[in-house]
C-alpha cells in the first residue's frame, strides 16, 4: 500500500483493490461489466426483468412512458403497493418467522420483530390511521426518534395509500413547522422524545411549538418512548399505545393493502435546494420499489442469512430506501440502533456488530473519520469477523478514511461499496458491486441501466481527468417524479441547465478507466457531516433572530464533517457584536433548525458581496475565506 499524506481531499489515486476469489464466487452479480453492457443495450428490458422479481396486483402495460419529458413514468398501468412487496408477500411464506428488525436503544434495550409481528403492528396502525379519517393521497407527517414505530408508521401510511412526509428527528421547530405547513398533513406521528448521546430530545415539545406557528393538523399521535411528561391537548393528541389497544375494526389485526397505480405517490421528502424553501421530492410506489430492491440486492449482495445494518436515520432518503423499503422487499434482517456511535464509549458500533453478528455494514465518511480519531484500539477490542461487506454514502470518502475503514473494520477482506446517489434519485446511481475492482475515494461506475457523464458548461463531455458537471442521461425507475406542488421548479432545477439531461448539482471527474470521482456540490447546498442543508433556509433562520439584519452562509471544508457552516452577519443598528451574542445565535439556530445546523463560525461584517440585483455572491465569500482568487467579480456591487 502506498504511503499518502493524510488529507480530507478526495484526491484521485491509482491504487486498485481487487476482490478476492471468495468474494466473487458468492456475489449475486459475478460480472458487473457484462450486466452493465446488457442493461445499456436495452434499459427497458433490464428494468422489466427486475420488476418481474416482485409481485404486482396487475402487470404494467408500458415499462417507460417518455411522452411527457421530463415527467417520466414507469410501469404504467401496473397495480401494486410497496407494502405488498415489503410485507404481504413475505407473511405468506416461511419468512413470516424471520426477523425483519433487530433494534437496540441507546440505553441498551433490545426489541426484535419478525415479519409476522411487523405486519401485525402495521395492520393495526393502518386501522388507527383509517379510523382518524386518513385515506389515499392524504399526507402524514412523521417526526420520530430512531425506533421501530417509525417504520411501522411509514409502512402503515403506505399500506392505506396515504403519503408520508418524514421529517428528520434532528430538525427543530422552524424546519418542522415549514414542512408540516407545506405538506398540509392531516396528522402528525411523533414520540414523547428520543435518546441521543445521553441526552433526552423532547420531540413532542418541539411539535407543540411548531404547531403554535401553523394551522394545526387534526391529530397528533404520540409514541411513549422515554416516559417523560408531555403536554397532551384533549381532542387533538392521542397516545399511540392507547389507540393501538382499541378494537378498531371487526377484522382487528387485519387490514387490506390499498391497490395503487404504479405511479401513485408513496412519499414526499423535503430536501434543501439552491434557492428558497426546501422542496418536497416526490416518489411513487411502482418504480421506486423496483429500483431500491434491485440496487440493494446487487450492490450489497444481500443473502437470506445476512444481517444488514444501515446506520442512517429513517428521516433521510438513505433510511427510506435502505433501512425501510429495500431490505424489507428483499426479505432481509435489518439492525437499527437508536443513538450516537460514541455513547457511552467510542466502540458502541463495534460492540453491536459483534453482538448481533452484522454481516453488511453501510455508513458514512463522517462517521468513519469521527471514529478513526479514537484510534484502532477500539475496534480491535471486538471480533468483527462476521462482516463481509462495507458501504459508504453521503459525501466523498477521502482515501485516508477509506483505507482506515478497509483495514480496521473490514480487516482487509471486506470490499467497500461507495454509493453515490441523492434524495432525488431514490436509489444508488453509481456504485461498485462486490466483484468490482475498487479505487479508494471513487464511487466507481454507474449501476446497470444508469448512464452518467461529466460535462462542461456547454453540456459536452469533458476529457478524462477533467472536472465538470455530473449529469444522468437516461431515466431510471426510482427517480423523483416531481417537486410536490411545484412541477415548474422540478423542470427548471434538474432538467433545464442541460436539456435532456438530469443535472445532479455535483461536480465530478471521470478517470481514464471510466471511474467517477465526486468532488462536491456546485450549488448552494452544504453537506455537513453528510447532512444536506440549504444556505437559503439557514439564512432565513438567522434573520428571525432580533439582532440580525442580513445573513450569508457558506460551507467550508472541515476535517471531520467534510463541510462546515460559516455565517457572515450584518447586525441591526443597536446591536453589538460580542461572544454572548455568538453563543445566543448558535442556540437560536439549533432551536429553529436543529443541532446539525449549528454554525462552525460566525463573523460580523459591515457589508456583504452582492450583485447589482442584490443577490449575495457566496462564491466571493468562499474565495475570500480560503484566501483564493475571487474570480470574475465584475458584477460585484459591494
Ligand atoms: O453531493 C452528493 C453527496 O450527497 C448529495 C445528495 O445528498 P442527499 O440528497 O442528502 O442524499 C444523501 C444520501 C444518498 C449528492 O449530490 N453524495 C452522496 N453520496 C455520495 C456523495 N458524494 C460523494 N460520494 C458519495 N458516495
Amino acid at each position: 500500500m502506498k504511503e499518502e499524506k493524510p488529507s480530507i481531499q478526495n484526491t484521485v489515486t491509482d491504487d486498485i483493490y481487487y476482490p478476492s476469489a471468495e468474494v466473487v464466487a458468492q456475489a449475486n452479480v459475478k460480472d458487473p461489466e457484462t450486466v452493465r453492457k446488457e442493461a445499456a443495450n436495452d434499459i427497458q428490458a433490464y428494468w422489466a426483468k427486475r420488476a418481474q422479481e416482485l409481485e404486482w396486483y396487475k402487470k404494467w402495460d408500458t415499462v417507460l412512458d417518455e411522452s411527457n419529458k421530463p415527467f417520466y413514468q414507469w410501469f404504467v398501468g401496473g397495480k401494486t403497493n410497496i407494502v405488498l412487496n415489503a410485507l404481504d408477500r413475505h407473511v405468506k411464506t416461511w419468512r413470516r418467522n424471520k426477523l425483519a428488525l433487530i433494534w437496540e436503544s441507546e440505553k441498551g434495550e433490545l426489541r426484535t420483530m419478525s415479519y409476522h409481528a411487523l405486519n401485525r403492528e402495521v395492520c393495526k396502525f393502518a386501522n388507527v390511521l383509517k379510523s382518524m379519517g386518513i385515506s389515499k393521497g392524504d399526507r402524514v407527517t412523521i417526526y420520530m426518534p430512531r425506533i421501530p414505530e417509525t417504520l411501522i408508521a411509514m409502512l402503515a401510511t403506505a399500506k392505506i395509500g396515504a403519503v408520508h412526509s418524514v421529517v428528520y428527528g434532528g430538525f427543530s421547530v422552524e424546519a418542522l413547522h415549514g414542512r408540516i405547513e407545506d405538506s398540509e398533513s392531516k396528522v402528525i406521528i411523533t414520540a414523547d422524545g428520543g435518546n441521543m448521546n445521553g441526552k433526552k430530545i423532547e420531540l413532542k415539545k418541539i411539535v407543540d411549538e411548531a404547531l403554535q406557528r401553523t394551522g394545526a393538523p387534526e391529530n397528533v399521535v404520540v409514541v411513549k418512548h422515554l416516559g417523560i411528561d408531555v403536554n397532551m391537548e384533549a381532542g387533538r393528541d392521542y397516545w399511540y399505545h392507547e389507540l393501538m389497544a382499541l378494537p378498531l375494526t371487526r377484522n382487528g389485526l387485519r387490514c387490506e393493502t390499498e391497490v395503487m397505480d404504479a405511479e401513485d405517490p408513496l412519499f414526499i421528502l423535503y430536501t434543501s435546494g439552491t434557492t428558497g424553501k426546501p422542496k418536497a421530492i416526490l416518489h411513487t410506489h411502482g418504480g421506486y420499489q423496483v429500483g431500491v430492491y434491485a440496487t440493494l440486492k446487487d450492490v450489497f449482495d444481500l443473502k437470506e442469512e445476512d444481517r444488514w445494518w444501515c446506520t442512517a436515520d429513517p428521516g433521510w432518503i438513505t433510511g427510506h430506501s435502505y433501512i425501510v423499503y429495500a431490505p424489507l422487499i428483499a426479505g432481509a434482517t435489518s439492525f437499527m440502533y437508536e443513538g450516537a456511535p460514541t455513547f457511552p464509549y467510542p466502540d458502541r458500533w463495534w460492540t453491536m456488530i459483534e453482538k448481533y453478528g452484522i454481516t453488511v455494514f453501510y455508513s458514512t465518511p463522517t462517521a468513519v473519520r469521527g471514529l478513526m480519531r479514537f484510534g484502532e484500539a477500539w475496534p480491535n477490542r471486538h471480533d468483527l469477523s462476521s462482516l463481509r461487506l462495507l458501504g459508504s454514502v453521503g459525501e466523498p470518502i477521502n482515501p485516508e478514511a477509506w483505507r482506515w475503514f478497509y483495514k480496521n473494520i473490514g480487516k482487509e477482506k471486506c470490499p467497500i461499496m461507495d454509493t453515490w446517489w441523492q434524495t432525488e434519485t431514490g436509489m444508488f446511481m453509481m456504485a461498485p458491486m462486490p466483484a468490482s475492482p475498487l479505487k479508494p475515494g471513487s464511487a466507481t461506475k454507474p449501476y446497470p441501466g444508469i448512464e452518467a457523464d461529466v460535462v462542461n458548461e456547454a453540456g459536452k463531455s469533458v476529457a478524462p481527468g477533467e472536472e465538470g458537471f455530473l449529469v444522468l442521461k437516461k431515466p431510471w425507475p426510482a427517480m423523483m417524479r416531481t417537486i410536490y406542488k411545484d412541477p415548474e421548479r422540478y423542470e427548471s432545477t434538474y432538467w433545464s441547465k442541460f436539456p435532456g439531461m438530469y443535472f445532479a448539482g455535483d461536480s465530478a471527474r471521470k478517470d481514464k478507466d471510466g471511474y467517477f470521482w465526486i468532488i462536491g456540490r456546485v450549488d448552494d447546498v452544504i453537506k455537513v457531516s453528510g447532512y444536506r442543508l440549504g444556505t437559503a433556509e439557514l439564512e432565513s433562520a438567522f434573520i428571525t433572530h432580533p439582532a440580525v439584519a442580513e445573513a450569508a452562509v457558506i460551507g467550508l471544508p472541515h476535517e471531520l464533517k467534510g463541510m462546515a457552516i460559516h455565517a457572515y452577519l450584518i447586525l441591526k443598528a443597536n446591536h453589538e457584536p460580542n461572544e454572548a451574542l455568538v453563543e445566543d445565535l448558535r442556540k437560536h439556530i439549533a432551536h429553529e433548525m436543529g443541532p446539525i445546523a449549528k454554525p462552525e463560525k460566525i463573523e460580523f461584517v459591515k457589508s456583504l458581496p452582492k450583485t447589482r440585483s442584490g443577490k449575495i455572491m457566496r462564491r466571493v465569500l468562499k474565495a475570500r475565506a480560503q484566501g483564493m482568487s475571487e474570480g470574475d467579480i465584475s458584477t460585484l456591487e459591494e
